[in-house]
């Protein structure tokens, strides 16, 4: 993997300087005059980077954080993959879009997050399972004050979801399912008697994206990760609330009619995001952009 945005600061280190550029300290800087991060441009891709230094150039932002003066302020991540032709998935899954490096990417987001929120609907097509703890997250989870692993967060409207599965029966931490006060009565019950926690968002049997950062965060959940799918997403980014996106092309071509990354109802003007880093390998494309005026990540 190697770093083309920021722009690495130039290393001493020939082992891991990059190949052919010319960088400077001049040239070597951040978005918005942040500090650029160190090297890491060995080669066309290089090799993986070790999982530390990839949770480092991922960090939340210190304010979503627990030592946050006045208490931390909830962070919504994205993190999604598109082919190049702009397909959220390829005959229903993502898998088809994604590579060794996107996974351990994924894994990655997921180590650092308090809690996962994802529509029902990819639960139901992509056969999500809970969290699992990873012994290489372990101690940098328990000095950021969070469990062995994220909370999975479920959004449903409806409940229509198989409640004896591992995702709701078998979680180390207990799976949430986000809805609505007046969803079906009897699926609550359902979702509750499996071991999952009913949280309402909302009025009617739906929930207001506006209100899920601030409902997670009074359940102590405020370094957020959603992983979609598409119609949950658009209403996160419609809402004003996704503060960032951790978007991956994928260098793959679908055609077909699959989904965008986001859908539903156009905005009056779009939103606009800013390019924070920008990570190859193989091909593939990691962007993180930050929702422009919002506080500098750290
Ligand atoms: N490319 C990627 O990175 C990526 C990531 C994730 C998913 N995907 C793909 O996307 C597809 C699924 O995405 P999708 O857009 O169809 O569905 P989705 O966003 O995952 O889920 C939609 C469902 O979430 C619930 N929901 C959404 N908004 C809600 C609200 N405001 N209140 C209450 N419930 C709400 C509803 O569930 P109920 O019907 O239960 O009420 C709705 O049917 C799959 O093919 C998956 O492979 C791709």
């Amino acid at each position: 993997m190697r770093r083309l945005f920021p722009q690495p600061a130039p290393s001493g280190d020939a082992a891991t300087a990059p190949a052919c550029t010319t960088d400077s300290a001049a040239a070597a800087a951040g978005p918005a005059g942040e500090p650029a991060p160190p090297a890491r441009t060995v080669g066309p891709s290089g090799p993986p980077w070790p999982l530390e230094e990839l949770a480092d150039a991922y960090a939340y932002p210190a304010a979503a954080g627990p030592d946050a003066p006045g208490g931390p302020v909830p962070w919504l991540r994205g993190n999604m993959v598109a082919s190049l032709d702009g397909a959220a998935h390829h005959q229903g899954r993502s898998q088809p879009l994604s590579s060794d490096a996107d996974m351990r990417v994924f894994g990655v987001l997921r180590a650092l997050a308090d809690a996962v929120v994802v529509g029902a609907e990819t639960v139901r097509q992509e056969g999500y399972r809970p969290a699992r703890a990873r012994e290489a997250f372990a101690a940098r989870r328990a000095a950021a004050g969070q469990g062995p692993a994220p909370a999975v967060a479920v959004v449903s409207a409806g409940l229509d979801l198989d409640f004896s599965l591992p995702l709701f029966t078998e979680p180390l931490v207990p799976t949430l399912v986000l809805t609505g006060a007046a969803a079906p009565a009897d699926r609550q019950a359902a979702a509750r008697a499996a071991g999952a926690v009913v949280v309402h968002a909302g009025e009617g049997t739906g929930v207001d994206p506006a209100r899920v950062p601030g409902v997670l965060a009074r359940h102590g959940h405020t370094r957020l990760l959603t992983e979609g799918g598409p119609r949950l997403l658009g209403q996160f980014a419609a809402a004003g609330v996704l503060d960032e996106l951790c978007l991956t092309v994928s260098p793959r071509i679908t055609v077909g009619n699959a989904s965008r990354i986001v859908a539903g109802p156009g905005l009056a003007v779009p939103a606009e995001y800013e390019l924070i880093s920008l990570l190859e390998e193989d091909g593939f494309l990691f962007t993180r952009y930050r929702r422009a005026g919002t506080a500098a990540t750290g």
